[in-house]
């Protein structure tokens, strides 16, 4: 959503982890981004300009005096129209170029020109990348404020692993978003989120789960994270990719989930509780696998500890409530006794709602006995419309 009318200038060099660059530049229209590429002579040689003109719907600009390109008359109006430029992959000869102020082709002349940050994404071959003259002039640009992402380590065009493919798209795309998102709203705020199903052991085998699938935290985190905060999501097992820019934090049971967010609040501003904990666990794992013996077998349960009702602090608190009947009052029932400012309710009998779903209907209710019913929204839109009271919570703390 952050990337929705950005104009990012995508800068390709000669590497032959060219042809990644056109999963960013999907990605990055499919988020919404204006997406202007620009390519060196030797960024050509690897992937066709046609590609990156289907991708972003835009002219691609390879040559610096292309009469007819709509850059060429003013060459630095890309650099100025520009929210953000990003270099992949960068290699070392245009990460030399860009140390030393170097503008013989479009791509150098817009980094000069611009005022925007620039992500570079190194990839070359390890020993280019670790000669001295290279690692100089990273850090000379890293002294500039660019944003180098990478390179990972890995299988190289040369036959060799090492250091210096390019990094996944998913990171470089973490850092877009990071860079975008830090004059955010949420900007110097460490946020806690959970999310996930909590997973109780019966045995090595089995164990008591749910239903939730992650998707509403994940949202939330992401959420978070283009509004600028610094995002802390502790996740059960789930499907989900885990989003580039996030410390993430896997756990399975309640009990885990309670000390990671222990040790994760140190210093965070709101606790957000969307994971649906288990409210019980099997009294005592059996150790080895319980044998089928015929009959039937009973599970005794012992009640897990209330995450919320635990951690305590001043900070703003979040929680949900999955509901299947009389939602609202259920869910301003445990307001109090969670020290709650925001309580999200949500129908998980509804058709396009809760659990698995990429949609949620809920029901905002706030400390002060507020009620904000919101129509069918995706879970993204969900979470933004949290954020959006979280934020008015900084700027007008409810009394407790
Ligand atoms: N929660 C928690 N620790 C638990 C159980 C739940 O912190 N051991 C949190 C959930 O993450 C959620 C909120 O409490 O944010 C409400 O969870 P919910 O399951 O709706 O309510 P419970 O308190 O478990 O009560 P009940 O299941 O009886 O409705």
């Amino acid at each position: 959503m952050m990337l929705k009318d950005k104009t990012v200038v995508l800068g390709i060099t000669g590497s032959i982890a060219a042809y990644k660059a056109a999963e960013l530049a999907s990605r990055l229209t499919q988020a919404g981004a204006r997406v202007h590429t620009v390519m060196t002579k030797d960024a050509i040689q690897f992937i066709s300009p046609i590609t990156f003109r289907a991708l972003t719907g835009r002219p691609v600009v390879t040559e610096m005096f292309d009469l007819a390109s709509e850059y060429s008359i003013e060459h630095v109006s890309l650099a100025k129209a520009a929210d953000i430029v990003v270099i992949a992959p960068a290699t070392a000869n245009t990460i030399a170029k860009l140390a030393a102020g170097i503008a013989d082709d479009m791509l150098c002349c817009t980094v000069l020109a611009t005022r925007a940050p620039v992500v570079i994404a190194p990839a070359m071959e390890t020993d280019m990348y670790n000669s001295p003259v290279t690692q100089d002039n990273l850090l000379e640009l890293k002294a500039r404020d660019f944003v180098i992402v990478g390179p990972a380590a890995g299988w190289l065009a040369s036959g060799r692993d090492g250091l210096g493919r390019l990094s996944d798209i998913k990171d470089v795309l973490g850092s877009v978003r990071l860079i975008l998102g830090r004059d955010g709203d949420l900007c110097c705020k460490h946020i806690v989120v959970t999310a996930g199903g909590t997973q109780e052991p019966i045995d090595p085998v089995r164990y008591i789960a749910n239903q939730s699938s992650g998707k509403m935290g994940f949202a939330l985190a992401e959420a978070a994270l283009d509004r600028g905060a610094r995002v802390s999501l502790i996740a059960t097992p789930t499907m989900l990719d885990e989003p580039s820019g996030i410390e993430v934090t896997r756990v399975a049971t309640a009990e885990q989930m309670l000390k990671a967010v222990e040790s994760a609040m140190t210093g965070a501003d709101p606790l957000i509780i969307a994971a649906a904990v288990a409210d019980y666990r099997p009294k005592g794992t059996k150790a080895e696998k319980i044998k089928r013996r015929g009959g039937g077998l009973t599970l005794e349960l012992e009640c897990t500890r209330d995450i919320l009702g635990t951690v305590k602090g001043s900070f703003v608190r979040v929680g949900f409530a999955a509901e299947s009947s009389n939602i609202v009052e259920n869910a301003k029932e445990k307001l109090g006794p969670k020290d709650l400012d925001l309580i999200v309710a949500n129908d998980i009998t509804a058709e396009d709602s809760g659990f698995g779903c990429d949609t949620n209907q809920v029901t905002i209710i706030s400390r002060d006995g507020g009620i904000d019913a919101l129509p069918l929204l995706t879970k993204r839109e969900v979470a933004d419309k949290i954020l959006d009271k979280v934020v008015q919570l900084f700027v007008q703390p409810e009394p407790r």
